[in-house]
């Protein structure tokens, strides 16, 4: 290993130059780098190069068990100066909340780029359920996005563990707004639909630019009471399902609707999704019963995904949405196994002897 500068450094033929320190996190800091092969000087591009500041990280070997359009691709692992250093592929747009906080406010809001992030991430969560991956730090931070290219990639996978058995013994992990209601409560086993409900407290962000749950909150009891305010208090039995020793609910007053809650925190009319289908999703995805939350494969059929579906939509620069609908045989094989329908495009019908609509006829009328 030979070092220029910290700007300029080399490490197994390849060197890394124009460091530029894009986000910081609670495990290491992230930089830009622009990499180029050392024997032949070919320019590989630019990438994101994670430093972590523990020297064992749990992150590079689960990643290893991974590739997927929609999990952030691993290049390469190496040890700098004590520290372990890992090459990904380089997101242009950043972090999902960093482009709320960009986008939301545009004319359009954030148009179709809800429902087309949303899909990619329950596609990300339906390939890590098969590999019996578990995230849980799912949130808009942890999911990175490119404008252009409209792809969503789950990243930062430092809390993540492989579960063979499909369940685990979970404490309170990652960040307190998106556990779910069993992670809160402590004592349950968790599996990958607590990634399920963290990734509908995302879908409501994208909506509402605030999440869903009050974000103040000291600790897992407060957090469970902000849930509780949305959703309304959970039952003995929910909790005998939930595997969890029953707690008293601080509320007494039945479930508020979840449409109550969207008409108080976002004006009618805005946004261009389905408002109707949305809500309709989102009562299914967060439930207190891990078992009544539906599959990720199960949600991407859900007719709020219907603009993708349709092939009618396409992204503002007027890139075809097709390829969120391309998945792999190990995709298919797995949503065969579970019995679960594979999302297909509509095909556009041609009608025979079209005349025209009626704006082009016009002129002859
Ligand atoms: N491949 C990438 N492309 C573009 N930006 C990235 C990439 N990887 C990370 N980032 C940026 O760096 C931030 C921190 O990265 P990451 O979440 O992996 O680190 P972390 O230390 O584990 O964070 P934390 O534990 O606080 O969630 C991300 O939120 C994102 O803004
Ligand atoms: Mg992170």
């Amino acid at each position: 290993m030979e070092y220029y500068s910290d700007m300029e450094f080399e490490v197994d033929d390849f060197v890394f130059s124009n460091k530029k320190k894009i986000g910081t996190g609670t495990f290491g800091r992230v930089y830009k780098v622009n990499v180029r092969t050392s024997s032949s000087q070919k320019d590989l591009g630019k990438f994101a190069l994670k430093v972590l500041d523990d020297r064992h990280d749990p992150e590079p070997k689960l990643m290893r068990r991974l590739g997927h359009p929609n999990v952030i691709t691993l290049i390469h692992r190496f040890k700098r100066r004590g520290r372990v250093n890992v090459l990904y592929e380089l997101m242009e747009d950043g972090d999902l909340l960093k482009f709320l906080r960009q986008h939301y406010s545009d004319p359009e809001g954030l148009g179709i780029y809800t429902e087309v992030f949303a899909f990619q991430l329950f596609r990300g969560l339906a390939y890590l359920a098969s590999k019996r991956v578990v995230h849980l730090d799912i949130k808009s931070e942890n999911l990175l996005v490119s404008r252009a290219r409209g792809t969503l990639k789950i990243a930062d996978f430092g809390c993540g563990r492989f579960i063979p058995d499909g369940r685990w013994q979970s404490h309170s992990v990652g960040t307190l707004l998106f556990n779910p209601p069993e992670i809160l409560m402590r004592t349950a086993l968790c599996s990958h639909s607590a990634d399920v409900w963290a990734a509908g407290v995302v879908l409501s962000e994208m909506v509402l630019n605030r999440p869903l749950f009050s974000s103040w909150a000291k600790g897992e009891r407060m957090q469970l009471r902000n849930i509780e305010k949305v959703l309304g208090p959970w039952t003995r039995a929910d909790c005998a399902k939930m595997g969890v020793e029953y707690r008293r609910p601080r509320l007494r007053r039945p479930r508020r609707s979840l449409g109550k809650v969207f008409r108080k925190l976002l004006p009618a009319g805005s946004g261009t999704h389905d408002r109707g289908a949305l809500l309709d999703l989102l009562r299914q995805i967060l439930r207190y019963r891990q078992d009544e939350r539906p599959h990720p494969w199960q949600i991407m059929a859900h007719p709020f995904f219907e603009r993708i579906i349709s092939g009618r939509e396409e992204l503002p620069n007027g890139r075809d949405l097709g390829h969120l609908l391309h998945f792999t045989d190990e995709e298919r094989a797995d949503a065969r196994r579970l019995r679960f329908d594979v999302p297909k495009r509509r095909k556009r019908r041609r009608r025979k002897g079209r005349r025209g609509t009626a704006r082009e006829r016009q002129p002859e009328e």
